[in-house]
């Protein structure tokens, strides 16, 4: 297969292995993964804890090369300084000089990644507003929350305006309102052309704003793709409430399906199949009671990674 251009982030057969502790143990954290990520994408990296995210990530921008295998970012090697220029990131868990403002450490930013001295003013408002912390920008850090450290994170790596922006769990010990902001944030790079790749085990995040998912588990890349070829149509069960039972037939019902639960005049059915839907409803008809509700659950991300860990624990 030739491809014309080629794509932000290519790896192939990546593998690392650290060895650590007195007895230099083996760990191996990435196992033969192969990812592409075209441009224009934002692409959620998903795994449990300890699955390689973070490994990946620092292959990524050159912090530690891979045991074997081939990784190129923007065409070329991580390590390559003008690559560096075009990449932003994000750490985990960043540390900031808590006696310095917001728009001091932007400023000293902007001057470490080279941007021309009358532009940094100019640039370092725009991120403050694009991160809404205009109101802080001259307030020592020192007690600031998780969440507006973590903006700062973000305008910090946004300093140089690069092509490629990095996150390693952008989302991680920010309120539900701190989440919605920074999804904001990466919608609005996606609409500005950006390849966005962040690493979450918040599942919801990526359901929102991933064109691609990649789920990643001990290390290896266990699936790819859009959502929606993850997730089938395929429906998983089926909720029906009835009410206006008898005990009579409340104890037949009950009976047909491995879950229900009584509330009130009301039991709530959960049942897996067409064939049990049928049977259900001649129950009712019979019961001369009501169906108030019958409502298709379809699976999930979480049911499907839930599945996928199970499976990788067995093996
Ligand atoms: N510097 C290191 N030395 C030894 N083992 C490491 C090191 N960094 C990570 N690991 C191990 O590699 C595995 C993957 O870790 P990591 O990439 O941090 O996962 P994640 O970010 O998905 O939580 C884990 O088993 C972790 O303990
Ligand atoms: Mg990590």
């Amino acid at each position: 297969m030739s491809t014309l251009v080629e794509p932000v982030i290519r790896t192939v057969k990546l593998c690392k292995t650290y060895r650590s502790g007195f007895r230099m143990k083996r760990v191996q954290a990435l196992s033969d993964l192969e990812l592409d990520v075209g441009k224009g994408e934002t692409f959620g990296f998903v795994g449990p804890n300890g699955a390689g995210k973070t490994t990946f990530i620092k292959i990524l921008i050159g912090l530690t090369s891979p045991t074997s295998g081939e990784v190129r970012v923007l065409g070329k090697s991580p390590r390559d300084a003008q690559v560096k220029t075009k990449i932003g990131f994000l750490p985990e868990s960043p540390y900031f000089y808590e006696y310095l403002t917001p728009s001091e450490f932007l400023h000293l930013s902007a001057r470490l990644s080279g941007i021309p001295g009358q532009d940094v003013e100019v640039r370092v408002r725009y991120l403050l507003k694009l991160v809404r912390m205009e109101d802080a920008a001259h307030a020592q850090m020192r007690g600031f929350s998780r969440g507006m450290l973590q903006r700062i994170g973000i305008a910090q790596a946004l300093v140089n305006d690069p092509e490629l922006v990095i996150l390693d769990e952008p989302m991680g010990g920010l309120d539900p309102v701190g989440r919605k902001e920074l999804r904001d944030i990466i919608i609005g790079l996606r609409e500005r052309g950006k390849t966005v790749f962040f690493s979450t085990h918040i599942l919801s995040d990526v359901e929102m704003i991933c064109d691609r998912v990649g789920i990643v588990i001990r290390g290896r890349l266990v699936n790819t793709g859009r959502l929606s070829e993850i997730l089938t149509e395929e429906v998983e069960s089926v909720e029906i409430t009835v009410k206006g039972l008898t005990g009579k037939f409340r104890k037949v019902l009950e009976k047909v399906t491995q879950q229900s639960i009584r509330s009130g005049d009301s039991l709530f059915l959960t049942v897996r199949n067409e064939e049990e839907v049928e049977r259900v409803m001649a129950i009712v008809r019979e019961a001369r009671a009501k169906i108030s509700a019958l409502v298709p659950r379809r699976k999930t991300l979480e049911d499907y990674f839930m599945a996928r860990i199970r499976e990788a624990e067995r093996k």
